[in-house]
Parts: structure tokens; C-alpha cells; sequence
């Protein structure tokens, strides 16, 4: 049997085709646009999704036995408003997880509803990026489309919708929806009340490895793929990522380094931070999880090669960051390019160089960009280690996982053991074994995880070079507050 696993990213859609025995055999991707209309803003155009998944998943299957695909799944980005009407019409451009332009109604919800309510609800409190305050900016700023809704969606949950016809969702993304229960895994009636949702509006619920339906007859005959293949439901991109690097169970830790940065701890127990610095969200392999999220991971690297120093070639920028330059670089970067959500929560931050001198030079800053998202991240974990989680290793997926040199920073930064496994496909991957599982080839997703996921190397930190990266962590943490005032005049 074959298994397709969909992770609808931010820069592309990833797709993944896996057999039985949990081999890769290819994977496929597909770019799209992302729009910022306005500074802070962010938005996708769902057709542009389906029209892309549907290329890739056909590139995905040539010369492959089409007959044998038995599950689709998916991770996806998180957060993400799509909006459809009574005609099942996109009734605006999806607005994304790193959008921040729901300052006003995230004030609204955390000071006048008040963030212990928030929290008693949902065991989260609101983040520009969440779903909810995006629904009460559409009913605020433009009425009318909010009174064309017929349909609420996140947006992996529109392609299940495009494939098999199921308005539905998952419990890991519905949970940073902030209209759900996460406790009890089912929608908060009071959260919908509070942003005026309709029950009617909302996705049916589904576990990540639960059946939601079987592909439409009519795509199933343009993919020439059979229309008994079951569309499974899937999970937001961090909790697939946390299945395909094997991160399921107690106490295991996870950090992608993609568009976003987060750091991902599950457990089997339902925890809340108790000032809700960390999400607190349920995992797809039916249990939990803590997680930071940084808003701009890789992509700050991304935008300082292609878009600042015009170059694609990431590697050959990173050759002259040798070893002895590690732990010494007196410029530093602050990651911050569409604000930040943990643990700062502060949509008004922006991306912030300082320290250069005359002697400052092109590699100091590339390497100060590098270093600046290992110490955004150390301020999550820094979090969880004062709730008394506190983790020796983790895996690490995502884009940014490529560079050894990263790596490197990130372990010695964080102090943490770095397990690499064989593939960096963390959400594709955990999406095509939660198709698998769904499809009874697997038990649990625990077994699958444990089945499937090797380690073969592992980055230790090494005691010197973390004393040094202790101090620069020292000196990075003082300068958000900083700068902080500055950021608020900005605007
Ligand atoms: C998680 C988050 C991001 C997106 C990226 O809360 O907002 O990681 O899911 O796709």
C-alpha cells in the first residue's frame, strides 16, 4: 500500500509518498505566493493550495502503481483563517499565522475578557497569529464578509475539504483555533459565544489518525487514484513534525526550524504554563503538548541571503564562520522581521541588528542571524525549564536543519543534545504515517513513531563553547527590553 503525506507549508506544499514498510519513496513540492498587503500582514490564496497539491500529488504518483495509494494525510500551517460562504466560495485571501494585524481584538480578548477566562477555556490566551481574533478583525473591519460566512476552516482542513468533500478538522490545530477546549478535546461553547462563531460554522472534530472520509469519485478519477483511498485527518505542521521525527509519548522534545521556529515537548498529561507563555495544545497522537513558536526561523535566514545579500548560495555564506569564531561574535541579531509571538507575544517587535564596529563583516552578521534564532529559541525552552520541563535532547527538522553549522549553534546555545534522524521531512512525513495508522497498517501512532524513526547521529554541546554562548545568551535577553519602547513608536 502506499501513503500520501501533504504538508501545506507557507513557502510550498511538501508531498510525500511512503509505503507499507515506511520507505520514502519521493517527495514533491510545489511553491505558492504569499502576499503581505500591509506591513505585519500576511495571506494566501487557498485556490492557489488546492491548484498546487493537485500538481504535486500527480508528479508525486508518476510512474508509480496508483492503484496501491490507500491514505492521504496532512500537516499543515497552523492558525490560518479561510473563510467560505453558503456556495462553498473562498469569501476572502486566508489570513496566516504570522499575521499580525489583530492587535486590537487580541487586547480585546486578553484584557477585556480577560486572559484567566481565555485560559479556563482553552488553556491558551490569544496571539495575533490565533484564529479567533482573526474572526472578530473580519467582523470589526469588514462586515460584510462576515456576514457571507458559512464555513470557518483552518487551512490543510480546506484541501481534506477539496479532496474529499468533509468539513472537518483535527484536535493539534484546532487547538490553536482558541475556540476549542483543549482539555476535553471538543469546541469551547463559550469561546464561540464570546466571538460570535456559529456552531454551524464549525468543522467536525476528528483525532489526527482518525478517518474523516474517502476522496470525492471525481478526484479520485483525475489522480487515476482508486476512490476507495481514505483522507485521514491529519495535524497542524508541528504536531505532524513531532510524528515523523518520533516525538509522541512523555517528555520528548522536538524543534523545527522552518518558516517559523518552534520548540514542541509532548506529554501525556494536560499541562498549562500559568502565564500561558507556552501553547498548550493536543497532540496527534491523542495526548498533549507544550510548545514556543517563533514567528521567523529560517526565513529570517532566507531573507538575509536572498533578499539583503542576494545570493542563494546559504553554504558558501556560512564557509568562513569557522569553529573559533563560535560563542565570540559581538553582533547580534533580533529575529523579530513580523513580530514576535513567544515569548513575547509583541506584534510591534521588528528585526533589530546591533553591536557592529568598522571591523563588523558580512559573515559576523550572517552568523549573528543564525545565532540571534538559536538564543529567540532558548527564551521558549527557558520557559519550559522554569515550569521544571526540562529536556537533555531533541530532534530537529525543518529547512534550517540542513546546516551543520546551525545545528551546532543550536545545541551549544540551548545546551541540548541534537538527535538527528534519517529524514528532516518532519510534517509530510508525520503525515503519511498518521495516513498510515488510520489505514489499520499501525496500531497507534506511539507504534508507528517507534517503528519508524532512527536516530543516526547525534551534535552534543560541548562545555566550553555553551559557557561562552551562555554569556552572549546573557546579553541577547537584555536587549528586547531594550528596544522594546522603540518598537511601539515605530508604527
Ligand atoms: C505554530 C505556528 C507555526 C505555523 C507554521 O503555532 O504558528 O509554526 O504552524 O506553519
Amino acid at each position: 500500500m502506499l501513503y500520501i503525506g501533504v504538508d501545506l507549508g507557507t513557502s510550498a506544499v511538501k508531498l510525500l509518498l511512503m509505503d507499507s514498510q515506511g520507505e520514502i519513496r519521493r517527495i514533491e513540492s510545489r511553491e505558492y505566493p504569499l502576499s503581505f498587503p500591509h506591513p505585519g500582514w500576511s495571506e494566501q490564496n487557498p485556490q492557489d493550495w488546492w491548484e498546487q497539491t493537485l500538481a504535486g500529488i500527480d508528479a508525486l504518483l508518476q510512474g508509480e502503481d496508483r492503484s496501491q495509494v490507500a491514505g492521504i494525510s496532512f500537516g499543515g500551517q497552523m492558525h490560518g483563517l479561510v473563510l467560505l460562504d453558503e456556495a462553498d466560495e473562498v469569501i476572502r485571501p486566508a489570513i496566516l499565522w504570522n499575521d499580525g494585524r489583530t492587535g486590537e481584538e487580541c487586547d480585546y480578548l486578553n484584557e477585556v475578557i480577560g486572559k484567566e477566562k481565555l485560559s479556563a477555556y482553552t488553556a491558551n490566551i490569544s496571539f495575533t497569529g490565533f484564529t479567533a481574533p482573526k474572526i472578530l478583525w473580519v467582523k470589526n473591519k469588514e462586515p460584510e464578509n462576515f456576514a457571507r460566512i458559512s464555513k470557518i476552516m483552518l487551512p490543510k482542513d480546506y484541501i481534506a475539504y477539496k479532496l474529499s468533500g468533509v468539513h472537518c478538522t483535527d484536535v493539534s490545530d484546532a487547538s490553536g483555533m482558541l475556540l476549542f477546549d483543549v482539555k476535553n478535546r471538543c469546541w469551547s461553547k463559550e469561546m464561540c459565544e464570546i466571538c460570535s462563531v456559529k456552531e454551524s460554522w464549525l468543522p467536525t472534530c476528528y483525532e489526527s489518525y482518525e478517518v474523516v472520509g474517502k476522496i470525492l469519485p471525481e478526484v479520485a478519477k483525475c489522480l487515476g487514484i482508486p476512490d476507495s483511498c481514505v483522507i485521514a485527518a491529519g495535524a497542524g505542521d508541528n504536531a505532524a513534525a513531532a510524528v515523523g521525527t518520533g516525538t509522541v509519548g512523555d517528555n520528548r522534545c522536538n524543534i523545527s526550524l522552518g518558516t517559523s521556529g518552534t520548540i514542541f515537548i509532548s506529554s501525556k498529561q494536560f499541562g498549562v504554563d500559568k502565564y500561558n507563555a507556552l501553547h498548550s495544545f493536543a497532540h496527534a497522537d491523542g495526548n498533549f503538548h507544550l510548545m514556543g513558536c517563533m514567528l521567523s526561523a529560517a526565513s529570517c535566514n532566507k531573507w538575509w541571503m536572498e533578499d539583503i545579500l542576494g545570493t542563494k548560495d546559504f553554504g558558501a555564506e556560512q564557509q568562513d564562520i569557522t569553529e573559533d569564531k563560535l560563542g565570540e561574535n559581538h553582533v547580534y541579531f533580533l529575529p523579530y522581521l513580523m513580530g514576535e509571538r513567544s515569548p513575547h507575544n509583541d506584534p510591534k517587535a521588528r528585526g533589530t541588528f546591533i553591536g557592529m564596529t568598522m571591523d563588523s563583516t558580512r559573515s559576523d552578521m550572517t552568523q549573528a542571524v543564525l545565532e540571534g534564532v538559536a538564543f529567540a529559541l532558548r527564551d521558549s525552552l527557558e520557559v519550559a525549564r522554569s515550569l521544571g520541563i526540562c529536556p537533555e535532547r531533541t530532534k530537529i527538522c525543518g529547512g534550517g536543519a540542513k546546516s551543520p553549522l546551525w545545528k551546532k549553534i543550536i545545541a551549544n546555545v540551548l545546551n541540548l543534545k541534537l538527535d538527528i534522524i534519517e529524514s528532516e521531512e518532519g510534517p509530510a512525513l508525520g503525515a503519511a504515517m498518521l495516513a498510515a495508522v488510520a489505514c489499520g497498517e499501525y496500531a497507534s501512532v506511539e507504534e508507528i513513531a517507534e517503528k519508524m524513526v532512527k536516530v543516526v547521529a547525534t551534535v552534543e554541546p560541548e562545555p566550553d563553547l555553551v559557557a561562552k554562548y551562555e554569556n552572549r545568551y546573557q546579553q541577547f535577553k537584555e536587549i528586547y527590553p531594550a528596544c522594546k519602547a522603540v518598537y511601539e513608536k515605530l508604527f
